[in-house]
């Protein structure tokens, strides 16, 4: 891992979880503020319908809360959809764009989630920018290329100013209990650092490159250790407590 960049460990809930599940966020706070210090940053992107209940019972703690979506707009006729603007409003600080279940769900393109970005930064939010490739992309020798031309395309130019985090998550590996090997996931990392460098000098240099993807307690530490594996985003394991906190504390 990178010193110079502060490890990130993002939790994203999904569609899980209701108002019961705020007493996991007390379990993870009392852990946080008992145990030793973390040395990562935070984060938890609950369903929207608990966004303020969380940045509010997180602050405490220092857990801070971030969207799973917004819509590129600032406000306007669009049924069922939250901006970036009002995820601000709720207490986010973050918002996780262009994740491949709403690349698959809602056929999100890169240029859609690049205006979300912008939309994002807009609004005073980081957004987690998440690429990744699919199985049969990885099995046919494109998954370098497919992560190159989605990052290119949905990362906004005005990352070069703003602060943005990227998660590589190979969609293959997202709730499967799959991982790539270390030396897969090592080469991917060096692959989005090189590209980020290239295109935005220091500020890629310091641009938090997690990984997502099955990251469970047992792994955690050895994928966490990789160099340019600057933190995780974490599905189903963020959802217990007790898990969630094991991987933070492997950082
Ligand atoms: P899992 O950790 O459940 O594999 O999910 C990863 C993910 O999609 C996080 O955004």
């Amino acid at each position: 891992m990178t010193t110079t960049i502060t490890p990130v460990i993002a939790g994203n809930w999904k569609m899980n979880g209701s108002r019961a599940s705020l007493s996991e966020l007390q379990e993870l706070a009392a852990l946080l503020t008992t145990g030793d210090a973390p040395r990562a940053m935070v984060i938890i992107c609950p369903p929207a319908t608990m966004l303020h209940a969380v940045a509010s019972q997180g602050s405490t703690s220092g857990i801070l809360a971030g969207g799973q979506d917004c819509h590129a707009q600032a406000a306007g006729a669009h049924t069922g959809d939250l901006s970036a603007g009002m995820l601000a409003d709720a207490g986010a600080q973050y918002v996780i764009v262009g994740h491949s279940e709403r690349r698959a769900d809602h056929g999100e393109t890169d240029p859609a989630i690049r205006a979300k970005a912008e939309a994002a930064m807009g609004a005073g939010l980081k957004p987690i920018i998440c690429i990744g490739e699919t199985e049969s992309q990885r099995d046919s020798g494109h998954a370098e290329a497919v992560v190159a031309g989605q990052l290119a395309a949905s990362v906004p130019d005005a990352a070069g100013q703003h602060d943005v985090i990227i998660a590589y998550e190979p969609v293959w590996a997202i709730g499967t209990g799959r991982t790539p090997t270390n030396d897969e996931i090592a080469r991917m990392h060096d692959r989005i650092r090189a590209l980020l460098v290239e295109r935005f000098g220091d500020k890629g240099a310091t641009t938090p490159i997690l990984y997502g993807g099955s990251i469970k307690p047992q792994n955690a530490r050895e994928i966490l250790a990789i160099e340019n594996v600057n933190g995780g985003l974490v599905g189903g394991a963020s959802l217990l407590a007790k898990d969630f906190y094991t991987i933070i504390s492997a950082v």
